[in-house]
Order: structure tokens, then sequence, then C-alpha cells
């Protein structure tokens, strides 16, 4: 484990067998149904790639980069957008795909954003679910993992910008946070 660590969360291989069970549950699903799946950057980008690849669906990608978190383990509440989709989402299936759901903030933002743009359908597919901590309402159609109140990193998960690369999840040393708040 990374020296930063405090201890492992969730291994590669739980990982793996749970992202390709999410993928065989949205394809049965999205049967005949093309899906456009929306990556939230950064934090999504590696289990969207993972996860597209157990859709037996025909899976179109774009981006949506958001910021509610500056150099910080929690939401401040603000959200923005860093960059917009490149296309239009109306009249499609739109299947969102996130890292984690903590405050809900993003999501419960995004989702409003997004159903304003008038898509065929809008759900949202999460690795992660911090339930304990929710601010603002969620709907969460596909759900790897329900977590405890604990700062993870890895698989695409980051505290200010590090870790994102590691293949499991981890909880990360209150000593590295502490440093920095
Ligand atoms: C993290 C995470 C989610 C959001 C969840 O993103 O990736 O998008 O926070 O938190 P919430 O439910 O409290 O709103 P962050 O803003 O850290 O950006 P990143 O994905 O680039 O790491």
């Amino acid at each position: 484990m990374h020296p930063d660590g405090k201890k492992i969360l969730l291994t590669e291989e739980a990982i793996r067998l749970r992202v390709r069970e999410m993928g065989e549950e949205i394809s049965s699903d999205c049967a005949g149904r093309e899906i456009l799946c929306v990556g939230i950057l950064k934090g999504a980008m590696i289990f969207l790639a993972d996860l597209v690849r157990h859709i037996r669906a025909p899976a179109f990608f774009d981006f949506i980069a958001v910021s509610s978190y500056g150099v910080s383990t929690s939401s401040s509440g603000a959200v923005r957008i860093l960059k917009d989709l490149d296309q239009s989402i109306q009249g499609r299936h739109v299947l969102i795909v996130e890292d984690i759901v903590d405050s809900g903030l993003t999501l419960n933002y995004l989702v409003e954003n997004l159903k304003s743009r008038a898509p065929a359908s809008l759900k949202i597919c999460t690795l992660l679910d911090k339930p304990s901590r929710r601010k603002a309402p969620v709907e969460v159609h596909y759900n790897g993992f329900v977590i405890p109140d604990e700062f993870v990193v890895g698989y695409g998960l980051d505290f200010n910008e590090c870790y994102r690369n590691l293949p499991y999840i981890m909880v990360l040393d209150p000593s590295v946070y502490r440093k920095v708040e």
C-alpha cells in the first residue's frame, strides 16, 4: 500500500468484480438503446474507462468538469462548471458516471442542469456512495459500494490532485491532509 494510506478499503480485485457487475446491470437495463455516458472529470475517468468496457450497448462518451472542492477534504458547497459537454443531450439516454457521491451537492446541481437540456432519460451511476454525508438529495440508480465517512483516494479519486493512479482505493492517513488544511 502507498505509505500515505491508513488502510486499503477496496482492493483492485473487489473493484474489478463490482465494476463488471455494474456494467452487466446497465447493459440489461439499456438493451437496444444507445447510451451517452457523461463522465464527471476528473475523478470518474478511471471508473468510466473500466465500466464502459462491460456495457454491451452502443455507448458514446462526453465529459463535464465541475469543481466543488479546493484543497480540502470537504465540499465548499459551490459548484462551478469548468468545462461543459461538447454536444447536445436532447433526446439522448444519458448515464452520468461519477466516482463518489458525498454531500450530493455536485450531482444535485448537475442533475437539474442536465435535465433542463431535455434528455430522453437521465440516470446516475456512481462507484462510491457516502450517504452519511448527504446535504442535498440525489437519486442514485447504480451504486458500486456504500462506504463509511472516511477520506478515500485512488482509482481516480484524489487529494490535492495526488493518488488518482492508484489501482485500489485506500483511506488516506489523516496526518496527510492535516498538513495541508
Ligand atoms: C469530487 C468527486 C465528485 C464530488 C462529490 O470531485 O469527484 O465529483 O467531489 O462530492 P459532493 O457529493 O460532496 O458534491 P472534485 O470536485 O474533488 O473534483 P475531481 O473529480 O476533479 O477530483
